[in-house]
């Protein structure tokens, strides 16, 4: 019984982890008490509740005109069933983004405060001078990566290609889902029992096509060393992808996936032992 109660806190630590990434725009700086430094004021002022009172957990907020004009997004993690901790993270993304980033016109922050429970704070902000409403002009830099340091024992040649099935059935999901959200889970990856569980998002003003190829971009950069952790994550401004041994989302995954290295014998053929693929 302790043993098992070590593990579980053990399997909690290992994916609870706080976690904040930024991108500093590059056009330039404000200046105090500028009309940008209001502007900026008055869309930090109102995204929070508007991501949070949205059913896509998703905002965009303009504020000024011509040169002074500040353009923001704010999505949350889709299974963030708790408004207030959705508004409060995107509001602390604000803060982050003046402490990372001070006095810059464009910022993009994402922020985790590694909670496990239902105040979990699981969001990313973007904000800019640059009409970043305009999917085509999203800035497509890596926002934030990180991979668990411990590996599967498995055979990278087999577990990668397991880790991109389930990543890419999840992304399918993701952008055939009007809210661009989705979770999988694989039970048995590469034959070792081991399950991984999965999580992918993009933002709902996405159309289907640029979401999953937004999806499919992060999904590559998943390398035959990183397939193998324990847990990543990936996030640009418009997409993230997730995956971990630990159910660490709300709720149960929204679909099993089976991994193509132990599909199923097609049933046209006589039983045969050994790998046959
Ligand atoms: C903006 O401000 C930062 C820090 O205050 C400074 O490092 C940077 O050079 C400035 N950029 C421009 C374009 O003035
Ligand atoms: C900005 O406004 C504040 C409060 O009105 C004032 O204390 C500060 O000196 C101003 N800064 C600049 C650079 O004008
Ligand atoms: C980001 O990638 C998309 C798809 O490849 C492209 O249409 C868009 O122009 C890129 N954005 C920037 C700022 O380069
Ligand atoms: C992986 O190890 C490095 C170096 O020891 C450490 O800084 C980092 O926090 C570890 N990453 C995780 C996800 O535990
Ligand atoms: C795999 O991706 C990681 C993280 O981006 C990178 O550090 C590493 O060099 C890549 N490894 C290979 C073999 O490409």
């Amino acid at each position: 019984m302790a043993v098992v109660l070590l593990f579980l806190s053990l399997s909690i630590l290992l994916v609870s982890a706080a976690a904040t990434g930024q991108l500093c725009g590059s056009r330039g700086n404000y200046t105090a008490n500028s009309t940008y430094q209001s502007n900026l004021a008055a869309v930090a002022a109102t995204l929070p509740n508007k991501a949070s009172s949205s059913s896509q957990l998703f905002a965009t907020a303009t504020a000024g005109q011509a040169s002074d004009v500040v353009y923001a997004l704010a999505l949350c993690r889709g299974d963030t069933v708790n408004a207030a901790a959705c508004r409060d993270c995107v509001a602390t993304s604000f803060r982050e983004a003046q402490r990372a980033c001070p006095f810059q016109q464009g910022a993009t922050v994402y922020y985790d405060d590694g909670e496990q429970q239902q105040q979990q704070q699981t969001c990313v902000l973007g904000f800019s001078s640059d009409d970043l409403l305009v999917p085509s002009m999203t800035e497509n830099d890596t926002l934030f990566q990180s991979f668990q340091n411990d590996s599967f024992f498995g055979d990278p040649g087999t577990v990668t290609p397991d880790v991109h099935d389930l990543l890419t059935r999840t992304a399918q999901d993701v952008a055939a889902a009007e809210r661009r959200y989705a979770t999988a889970v694989m039970d048995s990856v590469s034959t070792v029992t081991r399950t991984l569980y999965s999580l992918a998002q993009c933002t709902p003003d996405l159309p289907t096509g640029d979401c999953l190829a937004c999806l499919q971009r992060i999904i590559a950069m998943v390398n035959t060393t990183t397939a193998v952790r324990l847990g990543g994550q990936i996030l640009v401004l418009r997409c993230n992808i997730r995956f971990d041994v630990n159910l660490f989302y709300q709720g149960q995954p929204m679909r099993r996936v089976t991994p193509s290295s132990i599909a199923p014998v097609p049933t046209t053929t006589t039983i045969t032992t050994g790998k046959s693929m």
